[in-house]
């Protein structure tokens, strides 16, 4: 075995998401092997240096779309920039979206995001797979992606009516597909009729501007279609998984059906927890126009404080960015016509900073939660826990060596991505990645990403996460519906009347 192949990471303080402890971690051949004090390593073991610095599972983004086909264009970071991008911020694994048009196969659209990812991936990724129409022949394609392909989720849109919305039947018959196959469903919440309704009157008002992206769909449109979908996920028995959460009240909806027992998770975005829908009312149209994604950041600026109490406190477990970055001649396709211009925004290099600033830094949630909503929870809902999500011997060496007290400045200039824009630009941060290390390589060293594409690999996800249907079969036994035993009624009955 090449010296080249064994790690050790020595002097940092080992956080995951039940314990922190002072300890070194050694790594051969992108396993884990050790964690301790004062361990046996062979003698040519590359040593980083990570005293004063916490040592954590690398995050992963569980919501991304890397050169995603959209509104007329591709989004601009394709899988070799964003997950490049991704490493350069700590986060060493992305779950990204197979999105197939309406009646286009779901299996000819997975084996194409494949071919897209496979040769450019600088880290490892997993996909969920879209459901954008419904028949028979799509349900037989979900079960042969669950068993043949590694995905274990689908995302159904409540919203883009004529492009990829689902009505309320299709929904439930993907629902009920989903919990035969054991996945877990994911929905994009918004009501996408009222969304088309509301964006005819406001051009015909002559407003055309970036701020009637986030007019004609108001707050209650997304709580609307949250709660529509927690309603028929539940009464089919359905684990759900709410995608980018953006607003007050979506979140108080996941929190509150949790709270009744529901099987749902919630995903506030690095967009949702570090700005605000104000944004849209700037002066400068593409600036504006930056800030436009689907549901939309909310005008209120309590928003992205309140979204981080539920994450910290439980209500809600995971982060993604919903990365889906569009330049500014791209966001100029809708320069007189908002909806048109594309939805996205970008995240996936800067989502671990923005949340430990707006989270650790501003005393919401301490490290262990960090881990938790960045990393573990992702890995334990999407079933690839403990190989990710935790740094634990035999589990894979992701890891990032962050130095909390660092600063940066989050700029369009200096980042990674691709895209010309950033809508964290100007806001300082702590909390750096110094090291990362993705499958035992060491890939970003004091600000130098050295990734390579294709290093990359694609993660299968197993059906039936035990955190998300550990207690679904045994719920379906007790609450199975039970006839009320009684003698049969013997009186009289009246003839029906066939003329009444
Ligand atoms: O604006 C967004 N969210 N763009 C990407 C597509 C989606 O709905 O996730
Ligand atoms: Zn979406
Ligand atoms: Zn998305
Ligand atoms: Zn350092």
């Amino acid at each position: 075995m090449s010296a080249q192949n064994r790690l050790l990471i020595k002097g940092g303080r080992v956080v995951n998401d039940d314990m922190m402890q002072d300890a070194d971690v050694y790594i051969e051949d992108g396993i884990i092997k050790q964690i301790g004090l004062n361990l046996h390593t062979p003698g040519g073991t590359r040593v980083v240096e990570a005293k004063g610095h916490l040592v954590m599972p690398g995050g992963i983004d569980t919501h991304t779309h890397m050169q995603l086909p959209f509104m007329g264009t591709f989004a601009v970071d394709d899988f070799y920039t964003g997950t490049r991008a991704a490493l350069a911020g700590g986060t060493t694994m992305i779950m990204d979206f197979a999105l197939p048009h309406k009646g286009e196969s779901l299996v000819e659209a997975y084996h194409r995001w494949r071919s897209w990812a496979d040769p450019k991936v600088c880290c490892d990724y997993a996909l969920h797979v879209g459901v954008t129409w419904w028949s028979d022949k799509v349900a037989g394609e979900m079960e042969e992606l669950v068993e043949q392909h590694g995905i274990n989720s689908f995302k159904m849109f409540l919203a883009y009516k004529d492009t990829w919305q689902l009505d309320d039947s299709e929904l439930l018959e993907s629902f009920k597909q989903c919990k035969e196959l054991g996945a877990l469903a994911q929905v994009h919440a918004e009501n996408g009729d009222i969304i088309k309704e509301n964006s005819k009157k406001l051009l015909s008002l002559g407003i055309t501007g970036p701020e009637g992206h986030e007019m004609c769909r108001p707050e209650e449109v997304e709580a609307e279609a949250t709660n529509r979908a927690c309603v028929l996920a539940n009464q089919v028995g359905c684990p759900l998984y709410v995608v980018h959460v953006m607003s007050k009240s979506a979140a108080d909806i996941v929190s509150s059906m949790r709270k009744k027992g529901h099987v749902v998770f919630g995903e506030p975005i690095a967009a949702s927890l570090g700005t605000d829908g104000t944004h849209h009312r700037h002066k400068c149209w593409r600036h504006a126009a930056g800030h436009v994604m689907g549901p939309p950041l909310r005008p209120d600026p309590q928003t992205p404080i309140y979204l981080m109490d539920l994450l910290a406190n439980g209500d809600l477990q995971t982060t993604g960015t919903d990365n889906c970055t569009f330049s500014a001649s791209q966001k100029a396709l809708g320069k007189d016509d908002f909806t048109k211009i594309p939805n996205g925004v970008n995240g996936v290099e800067d989502r671990m900073s923005v949340i430990w600033e707006k989270g650790v830094v501003s005393g919401k949630m301490d490290p262990c939660r960090f881990v938790a909503v960045t990393s573990t929870n992702a890995a334990k809902i999407f079933n690839m826990y403990p190989k990710k999500g935790r740094i634990g011997v035999g589990s894979d060496a992701d890891i990032v060596v962050w130095n909390p007290h660092a600063t940066r400045t989050i700029s369009a200039k200096t980042h990674y991505q691709a895209v010309d824009f950033n809508i964290f630009e100007g806001m300082e941060v702590h909390g750096i990645a110094d090291y990362v290390i993705c499958r035992g390589r060491v890939v970003v060293e004091e600000g130098d990403v050295r990734a390579v594409s294709g290093m990359g690999k694609f993660v299968p996800t197993p059906s039936h996460s035990p955190t998300v249907y550990g207690r679904v079969t045994e719920r379906d036994i007790a609450n199975a519906p039970r006839k009320v035993e009684r003698p049969p009624y013997d009186g009289p009955v009246t003839q029906v009347n066939t003329q009444g």
